[in-house]
């Protein structure tokens, strides 16, 4: 939602603020700000607009005797996007930054305010500030301050913190909303996330729920919830400077993209072994998944468009029944929960407060959780019973691509271990679905990305349009899902995905002469049905492109367009449709001059509910 940075050591701090918010941009970009430590005290820089902005007021006015500042970019949620309104926010001796949404900021402003503060902003930030100010003027020691501000707050908060009277120190504390801290040759840092801190240092520690951090230019400790003081224990990230950066593609989606088959490779290699899915090394035996007797998946966006998939995957394969819930709607209707029931998380982020939410409720109704992941040690990947790590790499565009398309590749392998484990399929046939996974899925995607010229022709004719069409049958339906949201994510394209077979029943009165219908099929067995809708739309005067196997019979017959899947593997059909749809969308996007990696209104990770 909302990303934040901090810095305090023996080296300039502004440079390193501005270059790690132009990394956490992708968290959100309306405005931008920093709060600068000098000798004239702490100086505050903000602006409407991305990281440029803020970077213009700099060099207009350069703020050089600074070893400690903190940084924020702010997607909106309490106040639009104004000068004001953008972070580090002050009061009193406090300044902060803030990701998160302090949800009784309202009492709290009154409270505030019947005490004589004034506010600026329309901001929960601003009364946090205030609140914390209150404490600290009554009790002096940051620490306590922090805690009994954070006693009065509910919602989710990192927050990064300066006082005007302790020159040099950083504090900090998250509930709900990540952070991370880092040890450099050079000080200590803080941030959202670690990809901002690549250029500086490997060394990271993940803040717990409640602690307190407090960076010195030379120490760096952490205060518990029952007030014990401990020293971070470091781990050394795999990611480089390099993963988190274009690596000569035009945007980041494009590259991650074409990293969906070395992710697939990545993803689903450590859970093999002798050719059978393997999760032992996840802390998964094969007794685990034989007590599975009932799945619900929930998630968000595009995660649970996987879980549609991988649910359909699951039932088909595992024969076990599986339903999908959309996470901010899992808790107001709860579905029944029969014995040997799991609960699957899936989130890219892993710290998607929606999906978190959905599994904390979870856990107190004491259901099984396993969270599917893909960014290490994230809170909802700490908090799961059990974790599956899905190792596409860092993903920075706001889109995901290789997020989703690993997360399939995961649940295709759950299937398979869970079928297997169960007796449901032999030895020979788990084999072959793992095979598929591993080896035809990534080269279907390699081959679907070597028509990316005539993907690129289809675009052009749908890209001018407002509303475009998908349609599916079982699981093309909700392959369809994710292909409409990838679309108009991106282009901004008004796009629904429907079940074929229900256009007649309503939503085909909006086909006229020249709209687009992007009909997806990739299971033989449904192509007939499909097709029969596919002509009942072309023959209303829709511009259609038929996504479909190789071995459809005249699948030109009423298409404008056809995009032919490979058929080796039922594996090997759905990621080249899963390509195709990707790169249909991103080539849309592309010709409409839309903004790929950073979409308005959107941030890539949503820590607020
Ligand atoms: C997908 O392209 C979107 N960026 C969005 O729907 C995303 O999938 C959703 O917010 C869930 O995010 P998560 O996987 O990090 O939990």
């Amino acid at each position: 939602m909302c990303g934040i940075i901090g810095y305090t050591g023996n080296e300039n701090a502004v440079p390193k603020i501005t270059k790690g918010l132009s990394v956490l941009e992708y968290r959100g970009y309306d405005s931008v700000g920093i709060a600068a430590r000098t000798g004239n005290g702490i100086e505050t820089v903000k602006c409407r607009g991305r990281i440029g902005a803020l970077e213009e007021k700099l060099e207009a006015n350069p703020i050089t005797d600074c070893s400690c500042a903190i940084g924020h970019t702010r997607w909106a949620t309490h106040g639009g996007p104004s000068d004001i309104n953008a972070h580090p926010h002050r009061a009193g001796r406090v300044v902060l930054v803030h990701n998160g949404i302090i949800e009784n900021y309202k009492e709290l402003k009154s409270e505030m305010s019947a005490k004589g503060d004034r506010f600026l902003s329309e901001t929960d930030t601003e009364v946090a500030a205030a609140v914390l100010n209150d404490e600290y003027g009554k009790l002096g020691t940051p620490a306590e301050a922090i805690r009994k501000a954070i006693a009065r707050m509910t919602g989710s908060y990192a927050f990064g913190i300066l006082f005007e009277d302790l020159p040099g120190e950083v504090w900090a504390v998250r509930c709900g909303s990540p952070l991370i801290l880092a040890k450099g040759t050079d000080g200590y840092y803080l941030a959202s996330d670690m990809t901002a801190l690549l250029p500086f240092t490997k060394e990271y520690h993940c803040l717990e729920e409640g602690q307190l951090a407090h960076l010195t230019p030379n120490s760096a400790e952490l205060i518990t919830a029952d007030g014990e003081t401990v020293t971070p224990t470091w781990s050394v990230t795999a990611m480089t400077p390099e993963s988190a950066q274009k690596g000569g593609y035009p945007h980041f989606m494009l590259k991650e993209i074409y990293e969906q088959p070395e992710a697939i490779v990545k993803s689903v290699s450590p859970r093999i072994k002798g050719g059978l899915p393997d999760f032992s090394a996840d802390g998964i035996s094969p007794d685990f998944w034989a007590k599975v007797k009932n799945i619900q998946i929930v998630a968000c966006g595009s995660a649970t468009h996987a879980g549609l998939v991988g649910g359909r995957i699951l039932e088909q394969v595992a024969q076990v029944p599986t339903s999908s819930y959309i996470a901010s709607e899992y808790r107001y209707h709860p579905p029944l929960a029969v014995d040997g029931t799991l609960v699957v998380v899936i989130s890219q982020s892993g710290e998607t407060a929606d999906t978190l939410a959905a599994l904390r409720y979870a856990k107190q109704k004491g259901l099984p959780t396993l969270a599917i992941v893909n960014a290490v040690e994230t809170t909802i990947a700490r908090e799961a019973d059990y974790r599956i790590y899905t190792y596409a790499g860092p993903e920075i565009a706001v889109a995901t691509t290789k997020g989703y398309c690993t997360q399939v590749s995961v649940l295709y392998m759950i299937a398979a271990a869970i079928a297997h484990s169960c007796g449901r399929i032999c030895e020979a046939d788990a084999k072959e679905l793992v095979r598929s996974v591993l080896e035809d899925a990534p080269v279907a995607i390699h081959q679907m990305l070597e028509q990316t010229d005539a993907l690129r022709r289809m675009a052009g004719d749908i890209c001018h349009h407002e509303h475009v069409f998908y349609i599916g049958r079982g699981l093309d339906y909700a392959m369809s899902q994710e292909a409409s949201l990838k679309l108009k994510e991106i282009s901004y394209i008004h796009c629904e995905a429907y079940a074929a077979g229900e256009l007649k029943h309503g939503t085909i009165s909006l086909i006229e002469e020249g709209t687009p219908v992007i009909a997806i099929s990739t299971e033989a067995a449904l192509y007939d049905k499909t097709e029969s809708n596919v002509r009942e739309v072309y023959s209303r005067g829709a511009r259609v492109i038929l996504i479909c196997r190789d071995d459809a019979k005249n699948p030109q017959a009423s298409a404008d367009d056809v995009i032919l899947l490979p058929t080796t593997s039922g594996a090997a059909t759905l990621f080249a449709a899963l390509a195709a749809v990707q790169v249909l969308a991103y080539e849309t996007a592309v010709l409409r001059g839309c903004d790929i990696d950073r979409p308005r209104n959107l941030a890539k990770s949503v820590t607020v509910e």
